[in-house]
């Protein structure tokens, strides 16, 4: 199985929580940095250092950006709770935060190691700002494996959570020529947390056993609430871990993506060119498009089972 390096750039969120689970469980986390989103920058680093120490982790958390590169911050409190995290009773963190410039982390870790994979599964803001701020990071930079985007929306008709909180940030990731991984909504609403699968997380031992199946049922909720059918929460983040770590459990097709900043009623959707024209922009992603959403929740399971 590879193990890949990562800088797993999140806005815990429940979902993102068990990006971090799986990470620690399946590649080699170098560290985690933290983004206004689902709640503000100030509960998501808080809500890494959480999971940190109930991972056991050693992996430093460094904040990054509390708001968008142009756009009003905008969060999910419908979705996570004013908190982020909402519905467990979480233990208060060891400690806080390792820095407050994730962008510096990023770039320095990415200088360091020279086959880092950067995971981002929250708005863009800070792997733009690190773009911006180390043009050399295309040469140190394995790539980019993201959750956001898809071929519909959630936050809009036409435009996913993460590409729409930050615009600006989605168009500079996808307009800059490193290799994209995409893990958008058409994969992981294929991928939820059904009562069945959170039935498997409550009966394994563990207080982060414990703490992850009060999440998902949290979760699961507020999405059932909100929906006229769902069988549960799609879970996305972890898959834009799991797309590297367990490659064999997904499908893929190469595409071009392009992120609307201007429509009316596109801004934040990602133009997913679905043509067979030969005469079509040269695909620019690896449109992650289908996964086995039984094998990787086993992974899911087996990385909770495996933590403290
Ligand atoms: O649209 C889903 C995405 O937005 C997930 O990453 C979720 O955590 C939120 O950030
Ligand atoms: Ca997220």
């Amino acid at each position: 199985m590879p193990r890949p390096r990562i800088v797993l750039d999140c806005d815990p969120g429940h979902d993102d929580a068990v990006a971090i689970v799986v990470a620690a469980h399946t590649t080699e986390l170098l560290g985690i940095t933290t983004v206004g989103g689902n709640a503000s920058l100030e509960h998501t680093t808080y809500n890494a250092c959480v999971l940190r120490d109930l991972l056991g982790l050693d992996a430093e958390v460094h904040a990054g950006a509390a708001r968008p590169l142009v756009a009003a911050p905008q969060h999910a409190a419908a979705v996570h709770g004013e908190s982020g995290l909402d519905g467990a009773d979480l233990p208060e963190p060891s400690r806080g935060p390792d820095g407050a410039d994730a962008v510096g982390f990023i770039v320095e870790t990415c200088r360091r190691h020279d086959d880092v994979w950067l995971v981002p599964t929250g708005p863009l803001t800070n792997i733009a700002l690190a773009l911006r701020a180390a043009p050399d990071l295309a040469d140190h930079v394995a790539g980019i494996s993201l959750m956001g985007g898809g071929t519909f929306g959630n936050r809009t008709p036409t435009a996913e959570f993460n590409i729409w909180a930050d615009p600006e940030a989605a168009a500079m990731v996808f307009d800059s020529g490193l290799p994209l991984v995409m893990s958008g909504l058409d994969v992981t609403h294929t991928f939820l947390a059904t009562p069945d699968r959170i039935d498997t997380v409550t009966a394994l031992e563990g207080r982060l056993a414990g703490v992850l199946a009060d999440l998902f049922r949290f979760f699961s909720g507020t999405y059932v609430a909100r929906h006229d059918r769902i069988d549960g929460a799609p879970v996305h983040d972890p898959l834009a871990v799991l797309a590297l770590s367990r490659p064999e459990l997904f499908e893929r097709v190469r595409r071009h993506v392009a992120v609307e900043t201007r429509g009316e009623l596109t801004r934040g959707m990602t133009v997913v060119d679905q043509r067979t024209l030969v005469d079509r922009p040269a695909p620019n992603c690896d449109l992650v498009v289908a996964v086995d959403a039984d094998a990787a929740w086993q992974v899911v399971v087996d990385a909770i089972a495996a933590s403290p």
